[in-house]
């Protein structure tokens, strides 16, 4: 299996290049984020409880995402590997995803981190917000909330990375195709 996690703020791009990534490395698309919303459009117990968090633009609580991603991760195990979207958020889903790997044998090749400044990720959120349909994109409020719960709750899992020597750095500004070429070559470094 080849595994990797794209890191990054509310904003940064992870959605739009993991669809051209899974296309290319031939993996499954993990993303949280979409896994909550499909519970919420079919108003499931777990949506309803997930998108109370959501439309504040708080985080889920871990014990609910760690399960979400365990069975959908069985569901698809005999995959080439995973791109995981939007997980792990907290040092304790980072955790969690250490055991899963362990129990599957297998490992994370990379984290790739895509850096965004704050005053361009505003504007393509409250720019999405106009069609996405999102609760979460259209008020201001929630969106300086989402990027304060980055900071405080999502920015230790890249030294949970750096430690493990797994973390990369990408400018995360630009066209989508010279940040997905720049994406690529650094996944090739680790393929090598
Ligand atoms: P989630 O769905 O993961 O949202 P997010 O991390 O806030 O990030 P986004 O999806 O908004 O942005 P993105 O980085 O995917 O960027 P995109 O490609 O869309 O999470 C939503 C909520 O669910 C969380 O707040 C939390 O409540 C909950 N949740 C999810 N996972 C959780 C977890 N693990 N634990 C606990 N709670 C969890 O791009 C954004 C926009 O910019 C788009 O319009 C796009 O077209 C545009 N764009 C992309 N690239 C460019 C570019 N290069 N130039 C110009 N515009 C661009
Ligand atoms: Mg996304």
């Amino acid at each position: 299996m080849f595994n990797l996690i794209l890191f990054g703020p509310p904003g940064s791009g992870k959605g739009t290049q993991s669809d051209r990534l899974v296309a290319k490395y031939g993996l499954i698309h993990l993303s949280t984020g979409h896994l909550l919303r499909e519970e919420i459009a079919q108003k499931t117990p777990l949506g309803l409880e997930a998108k109370g968090y959501i439309d504040k633009g708080q985080l889920v609580p871990d014990a609910i995402v760690i399960g979400m991603v365990d069975s959908y991760f069985d569901k698809h195990k005999d995959s080439k590997g995973f791109l995981f979207d939007g997980f792990p958020r907290t040092v304790a889903q980072a955790s969690a995803l250490d055991k899963l790997m362990e129990r599957k044998k297998t490992n994370i090749a990379s984290v790739l981190a895509l850096e965004v400044s704050e005053d361009e990720l505003v504007k393509r959120l409250l720019n999405r917000g106009k069609t996405s349909g999102r609760s979460d994109d259209t008020n201001e409020g929630v969106i300086r909330q989402r990027f304060a719960v980055y900071d405080n709750e999502t920015s230790p899992v890249a030294d949970h990375y750096k430690k493990k020597g797994k973390f990369q750095a990408v400018r995360g500004e630009g066209t989508v195709d010279e940040i997905f070429n720049s994406i690529c070559e650094a996944i090739e470094e680790k393929m090598d």
